[in-house]
């Protein structure tokens, strides 16, 4: 049986003050089959991991495919833990867009985050006109392909739907075009890594989840929690998204 995941991500929002609505989170203590992760600015991890008190998971954004070097503005995987995370998002269609990174990118970065000690939160998503051309679950195989590297397993990798459309938008998928997504990442995984690693990784879906449609969105099959953008900002928001998922 897949824990649930409720990940949080703040993009590039919060300073010192936005670590009280983690506390307020981190009070509400445990859930009962739900894991909570928040991946704060890379300024605030080591600051949040102190202020989680290990109730809550704490992840950055990104990382570089390197452990060390000359590459001016860039964490590794090895800080990321050192500063107190446990996971890392990568391949962010924020990333892909605003720094040109590729799925080779993302599978090195991947492997650098493995080898540092860190889960993967790794993500994928089609555009708007890929949609529309009905190309999303040949754009998301290809990511899928792309992007995860061989060494994986469901204690290690995390993987998120992020339909690019649907983020920061309002915009969501009919609750069938997420199942079908879903399916399908289960099915790709399953078969390049066998059904016992496949069943075992997460499937997490982003993109404008709310209180209001999560309960919804969580009933869909193969989806095991949400990564979740501008609704994580707030404990209360967040809050009700974890309910909802720990219901589910
Ligand atoms: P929103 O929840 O703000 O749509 O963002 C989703 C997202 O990009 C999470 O990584």
């Amino acid at each position: 049986m897949r824990r649930k995941l409720a990940a949080g991500n703040w993009k590039m929002n919060g300073t010192a003050t936005a670590l009280a609505e983690l506390e307020t989170l981190a009070a509400a203590g445990a859930r009962n089959q739900t894991d909570v992760l928040i991946c704060p600015p890379a300024t605030l991890i080591s600051r949040a991991a102190d202020s989680a008190g290990g109730a809550l998971d704490i992840g950055g954004q990104d990382c570089h495919a390197n452990t060390s070097g000359a590459h001016t503005g860039d964490v590794s995987a090895e800080m990321l833990k050192d500063a107190g995370a446990s996971h890392v998002i990568l391949g962010h269609s924020e990333r892909r867009e605003d720094h040109g990174e590729t799925d080779v990118d993302v599978n090195a970065k991947t492997i650098a985050a493995l080898a540092g000690g860190l889960i993967a939160v790794v993500c994928v998503g089609e555009s708007l006109a890929e949609r529309e051309a009905n190309q999303t679950l040949d754009v998301i195989g290809a990511q899928l392909a792309g992007s995860i590297p061989d060494d994986v397993s469901g204690a290690t990798l995390v993987v998120a739907y992020e339909p690019i459309w649907a983020i920061g938008t309002g915009k969501v998928p009919t609750l069938e075009q997420i199942g079908e997504v879903h399916d399908f990442m289960r099915a790709e995984l399953g078969a390049r890594f066998g059904s016992d690693v496949g069943d075992a990784i997460r499937l997490l879906y982003g993109g404008s989840v709310k209180p209001g449609n999560a309960a919804e969105i969580f009933a869909v099959s193969n989806v095991d929690g949400a990564l979740v953008g501008g609704a994580s900002l707030k404990a209360a928001d967040f809050g009700a998204i974890i309910t909802a998922l720990d219901a589910a």
